[in-house]
């Protein structure tokens, strides 16, 4: 994903659904978090951050009179929590809608601020001008070259002896996860008018998909994904191809959601009338439609090679108001970065990690890292 496609979701999750997007418990979608709650979880893992970041840099670290920057504020959750510790904090973040929230509950505007940072840089803010900076489910949200770009910056902003303390997995676990038969229940809608395409060429076609069981569905780093497929028929109904495209789920999609997938079709090689049928799949398991859900389908002509006119285009969503479908546009990427990488970086910009935790979730092997500059 680039930057202006990063951007662009992180202010729709941020117009949609904040809290959920920062803090993405299931049982908190459709601005379901208690704010107090959520600001809670911000006090407590900044004074555990802090205290590690204490043992980690020693005595001459000194929060009290420090300045802080917290690195993808969101709304301000840790940013608060900062302000307990630090005389000064500021909290960036590149959706302009998280800033403005975040300046509605900011509790000190005198000691904490919130601006937007629109850049794959921090060239707001000169060298040598924090003491801490922290960076918090954030980096792994972004292409790494993005990512590694801004640790670079975090010790550029960040003074002799100042702290870094940030989180970035290391690497995805690949799980067989327990979904039970029943959250095989979904239903999948075409999203554009295809009615002429040239055979044999591929194309994208635009799936939207809901989840209407109970079930989270994951995304697509497990070993039996959940994804969505297509088939050609005659308009005999007689299947001409079978399993042509695949588009994978790119975040996790909770019950109720929806996301657009694009789909990669391959117009089949001879000329004629054909049934696109559109599915939903969990790899190695089954066809949702052999669990009683719906397909979705459309007529196509396909045309001599080199001779279509009209391709895929696109139609206005027919449920666009609805928040899964808004929230669907938007995607929570996930990346990785190996620890020698992330070693290596460091210490090629003027910094040295003083203590590294490494823990795993039911998705990835993550990583804490505490950096001196020195
Ligand atoms: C999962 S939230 C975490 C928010 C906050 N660190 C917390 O833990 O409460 C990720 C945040 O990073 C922001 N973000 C993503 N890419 C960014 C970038 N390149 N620069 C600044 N902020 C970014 C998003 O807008 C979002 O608010």
């Amino acid at each position: 994903m680039g930057f202006d496609q990063l951007r662009n979701s992180w202010e729709t999750f941020a117009q949609v659904d904040p809290l959920w997007a920062i803090l993405t418990e299931t049982d908190k979608t459709g601005n379901r978090w208690d704010i107090a709650a959520f600001f809670r979880t911000g006090r407590s893992d900044v004074d555990r951050f802090v205290a590690q970041a204490q043992a980690a840099l020693g005595d001459s670290w000194d929060p009290a009179r420090g300045r802080a920057l917290d690195f993808g504020c969101g709304v301000g959750r840790l940013t608060q929590g900062l302000g307990a510790h630090f005389a000064e904090v500021v909290g960036v973040d590149i959706a302009p809608t998280m800033i403005s929230r975040a300046g509605e509950y900011n509790t000190e505007p005198d000691r904490i601020r919130f601006l937007v940072n629109d850049a794959d840089d921090l060239s707001q803010f000169d060298d040598a001008s924090f003491d801490f900076v922290l960076a918090w489910i954030v980096l792994q949200h972004m292409d790494p070259q993005i990512g590694h770009n801004y640790v670079r910056e975090f010790l550029r902003v960040l003074r002799p002896g100042g702290g870094l303390l940030f989180q970035l997995p290391y690497e995805r676990r690949v799980y067989v996860e327990e979904l039970p038969d029943t959250a095989l229940k979904g239903r999948v809608r075409i999203g554009a008018r295809l009615r002429k395409v040239a055979a044999g060429t591929a194309f994208d076609l635009p799936v939207r998909v809901t989840n209407t069981s109970k079930a989270i569905w994951p995304a697509d780093f497990v070993e039996t994904p959940i994804r969505v497929g297509n088939h050609w028929l005659d308009l005999a109904g007689e299947v001409v191809q079978f399993d042509d495209g695949r588009a994978a789920l790119l975040a996790p999609l909770p019950p109720g959601q929806s996301a657009t997938l694009q789909l990669s079709c391959s117009a089949p090689l001879e000329p004629g009338r054909y049934e696109l049928v559109v599915d939903l799949v969990r790899e190695g398991v089954g066809w949702f439609v052999d669990r009683g859900n719906r397909v979705d389908s459309c007529t196509v002509r396909v045309t001599p090679a080199g001779r279509s006119r009209e391709r895929v285009a696109a139609s206005p969503p027919r449920d666009a108001a609805g928040q899964g479908d808004r929230l669907g546009e938007a995607v929570m990427e996930m990346h990785t970065t190996p620890i020698a990488v992330i070693e290596e970086l460091v210490t090629a910009a003027g910094g040295e990690i003083c203590h590294r935790e490494t823990w795993s979730n039911p998705s990835f092997l993550d990583v804490e890292y505490i950096v001196r500059k020195l």
